[in-house]
């Protein structure tokens, strides 16, 4: 059976907040809304205008991987104008209010992998791409959030054994409307706080499910291989190598070795 279409007038309604997500933008199939949305800012869309996809052709993820976002998952990307001061925190507060929306409406415990993909059981539940452009001191920042909500990993190849969805996990229907309406309430509740919260902070390393595991990191041509020792404020991981010396990463690939 075909998933049905996203109904805006019911992420809507009871949504409470003052901005963000009062704009909400439906498109049934995209490319991408992470275009649509960088179109909608530079034609001044207010602050906290959602562009959503009920399905999504050509979505792209952190480190110019495709992302898989077939119809009855949620693939949505929101507009913020952050000070610049704010850019390092958007990371931890848009996996926050992610992990925070999941566990509200279905109860099942979530965690984050360094910097910001949500995993449930291990596997990863939801992924967040950032892209900021600056001037002067402010941001025009798009938060795109994919979440997994009818995915069924099995018959993906590329994502079978390391990805889950909301539904494989509970076994059962979810509304994408309710997990959406949360995540604009928590995402604003903490966006609010910016520049900069300790509570933000000690929240999302408090769910860093790669502290203190033996990791992997990838950037570009370099591997680092040691232990994740901690994070810094400004979202950066502290690996301590092998040799005893500590690297730190501020973008890059994390895998956490079994
Ligand atoms: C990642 O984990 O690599 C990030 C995945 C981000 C996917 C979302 S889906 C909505 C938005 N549009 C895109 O093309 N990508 C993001």
């Amino acid at each position: 059976m075909a998933a049905p279409e996203i109904s805006i007038a019911s992420i809507q309604n009871g949504l409470n907040t003052r901005f963000i997500g009062q704009n909400i933008l439906y498109f049934a199939r995209l490319s991408s809304t992470m275009d649509a949305a960088r179109r909608e800012a530079q034609g001044q869309a207010h602050e906290g205008t959602v562009v959503v996809a009920g399905e999504q052709a050509q979505g792209r993820g952190r480190l110019n991987r495709t992302w898989f976002a077939p119809a009855g998952n949620i693939a949505l990307s929101l507009i913020l104008y952050p000070e610049v001061a704010g850019l390092p925190y958007l990371i931890m507060i848009a996996s926050l209010a992610v992990a925070q929306s999941i566990e509200s409406v279905t109860g099942l415990l979530t965690q984050i992998k360094w910097p910001n993909d949500v995993l449930i059981g291990g596997k990863k539940v939801a992924g967040i791409l950032i892209e900021n452009e600056v001037k002067g001191n402010k941001a025009r920042a798009i938060i795109g959030i994919g979440i997994n909500v009818a995915l069924q990993p099995a018959g993906i190849k590329e994502i079978s054994s390391i990805a889950t969805s909301l539904e494989e996990q509970l076994g059962k229907k979810i509304s994408r409307e309710e997990i959406i309406r949360k995540f604009l309430e928590k995402l604003e509740e903490l966006y609010i706080k910016l520049p900069y919260s300790a509570f933000i902070f000690k929240s999302w390393q408090s769910r860093l499910v790669t502290i203190g595991q033996k990791v992997t990191a990838v950037w570009g041509k370099e591997i680092i291989e040691g232990t994740a020792e901690s994070v810094d404020e400004t979202g950066a991981l502290l690996i301590r190598c092998n040799d005893g010396t500590v690297t730190r990463i501020v973008a890059g690939e994390v895998t956490l070795k079994k």
